[in-house]
């Protein structure tokens, strides 16, 4: 049985592609489109699907869309619509000031709803021309059934799906669904229970955003630079916000109405200079909403009966958040669905409808048949292909031996890498397919690497190490199964090793960890190795093969791009070393 789960209400647009229980393949729309995040979460690109991410996974499985037996769209515009519409049929205003008569939330929502419903028919018809070859043969009714699945259910199924847990409790936090920002749920003997969710208009995920916007940034996209810079400040305003928010005994929470400008002062402006008391702003948000979710575990491991959480939804990105939740011990283990924000809600929409679907043939058990070890499931490319490209751009490579021996070569030598190997990552972060490697021995690195990608001077790096190695460099290496392989998560540097790996230590002496094991990516482990082997020290820097603004490379092409227009130093692609 195949079911194709697609996300697209929002944004981070993404398609999952699952055979019988077990992943084949995921993929993120943005890394075609080159457009981060894929477009923005409005309502005038509900209707975009990520035809790209579909035709990829369509291509790894190896079928077409006329094969696909279910297609799980990861929003119900039903529950979003409730009793707001009578007759089916709604106004859609025509002109930008237009307000309706309160039935709506916005004088825009009806044509959402109308993109949503009609996603089928834009699923059938609205692929571009160079992709139809797999998307021939179908209607908007089939043959494969299509089912809207509830954004948080999707959330949630992305957690206790793909967790290596046989049962758990769950909480999905984010910005918002159709009505949810916050559920949890109980995962076990095979069956969901929806335990209770949190409703609009009070949401966590969008308490973030609304600082992350006052503080001139992005929102639903930037906040993971606000949770960098509380790192630097105080949480002077921890009251403030403690105030607007209220946690009820049975785990729900309000947040009152507020005007940052009238709590907090006037608006960041984007590009102006960041202060202290911007960084104090972003410490009292971040140690609040750390405050809130513990209160809302401890609430959550009483009555689930759960010893073990799964954790998804966008703020469960927030590395910080997760390692105190780690900490508290609430929860024996906490384990975060890597692509935890809207991408993981096509993986979840379909592993859930692929459960629910396989539970009803005879004879065929809906047991789970597969955990999420690794977030390798994106398109990759073989040595082939990549050296006819080399060839063929008339580029100078050489072919390695000894990858893992001459990238630490060069790595110790303190040059930068663009490491391109293997199939891509699913999910926001770069974890040894398309990376950018370089040693953390000296505290310039950081600098270097900041100016490579164009990015603001605090932005930290993060390292991976052998999973092995853990203890010796960071703490608590006992939680979590003594592991973190989705960098997830922030650990303490050990006071006596942070001097030997200055580039990844923050400035609370925090760093956010990758653990490597060799089954899951053997050259990447090997190359942590020779690295040890050459300066005592198993741990490198890696960050995203991107350059600011732009999504992860997901081709050779580019790869190649991004190595000519930055000063990196090499590019090991495949078996290949290409340097300046
Ligand atoms: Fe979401």
């Amino acid at each position: 049985m195949i079911t194709l789960g697609i996300n697209a209400a929002f944004h981070d647009s993404a398609a999952a592609l699952v055979r019988d229980g077990a992943l084949v393949a995921a993929s993120e729309e943005e890394r075609f489109t080159r457009i981060k995040h894929g477009k923005r979460p409005v309502p005038f690109s509900a209707c975009e699907l990520p035809f790209n991410a579909i035709d990829d996974c369509l291509r790894q499985a190896g079928v077409t869309l006329a094969e696909v037996d279910h297609v799980a769209y990861s929003y119900d515009p039903q529950r979003f619509i409730g009793e707001r519409l009578s007759g089916g049929g709604a106004t859609l205003p025509m002109n930008l000031d237009a307000a309706q008569d309160g039935a709506w939330e916005s004088p825009w929502d009806p044509l959402f709803a109308c993109y949503l419903v009609n996603a089928p028919r834009q699923l059938a018809d609205g692929a571009p021309h160079h992709l139809r070859a797999r998307f021939k043969g179908v209607r908007h009714d089939g043959p494969f059934r299509f089912h809207y699945v509830d954004h948080h259910l999707s959330h949630q199924a992305s957690a206790f799906l793909a967790a290596p847990f046989e049962r758990c409790a769950v909480m999905t936090l984010d910005g918002r669904g159709e009505e949810a920002t916050t559920a949890y749920g109980r995962w076990h003997d095979g069956r969901y229970e929806a335990l209770g969710q949190v409703d609009m208009p009070h949401s966590l995920g969008m308490l973030y955003e609304k600082i992350t916007s006052h503080l001139g940034f992005l929102h639903s996209s930037d906040e993971y630079k606000v949770m960098a810079l509380a790192a630097l400040g105080r949480p002077t305003e921890l009251d403030l916000f403690l105030e607007l928010i209220t946690v009820t005994p049975d785990g729900r929470y309000t947040i009152s109405e507020f005007d940052p400008v009238e709590l907090f002062g006037p608006a960041r402006e984007r590009g102006t200079p960041l202060g202290q008391s911007h960084f104090d702003l972003t410490a009292s948000l971040q140690q609040a909403l750390e405050r809130t979710v513990l209160q809302l575990a401890g609430v959550l491991r009483e009555t689930s009966g759960e010893r073990q959480l799964a954790m998804a939804g966008g703020v469960a990105l927030n590395c910080v958040m997760n390692a105190r939740l780690r900490d508290a011990r609430i929860f024996d283990e906490v384990w975060v669905q890597p692509a935890a924000g809207d991408a993981g809600t096509a993986l979840g929409a379909a592993l859930w409808i692929d459960q629910q679907e396989r539970s009803l043939v005879p004879g065929v058990p809906a047991a789970r048949a597969w955990t999420m070890q690794h977030t390798y499931w994106g398109p990759g490319f073989d040595d082939d292909t990549i050296e006819a490209l080399l060839k063929w751009a008339k580029i100078r490579y050489r072919t390695l031996d000894d990858v893992a021996a001459e990238t630490a070569q060069i790595l110790e030598q303190d040059r930068i890498i663009g490491w391109f190997q293997g199939r891509m990552e699913f999910g926001p972060r770069a974890l040894g397919a398309r990376s950018i490697l370089a040693s953390p021995l000296h505290p310039e690195m950081q600098a270097r690497l900041n100016e490579l990608k164009d990015r603001e001077d605090f932005r930290p790096v993060a390292p991976v190490i052998p999973r092995e190695d853990l203890a010796d460099w960071f703490t608590p290496a006992e939680a979590n199964r003594g592991e973190a392989p989705f960098m997830l998560f922030i650990y303490d540097v050990k006071p006596e090793q942070a001097l030997r790996i200055p580039a990844v230590c923050h400035a609370d002496h925090t760093a956010r960890v990758q653990t490597v094991e060799r089954e899951t990516n053997p050259r990447y482990y090997d190359t942590l190795k020779a690295f040890q082997a050459r300066t005592g020290v198993p741990i490198l820097v890696n960050t995203s093969f991107n350059v600011r603004g732009e999504p992860v490379v997901r081709t050779p092409k580019d790869a190649l791009d991004a190595f000519f227009s930055t000063p990196l130093d090499a590019l090991v692609i495949g078996r290949f070393l290409v340097e300046k």
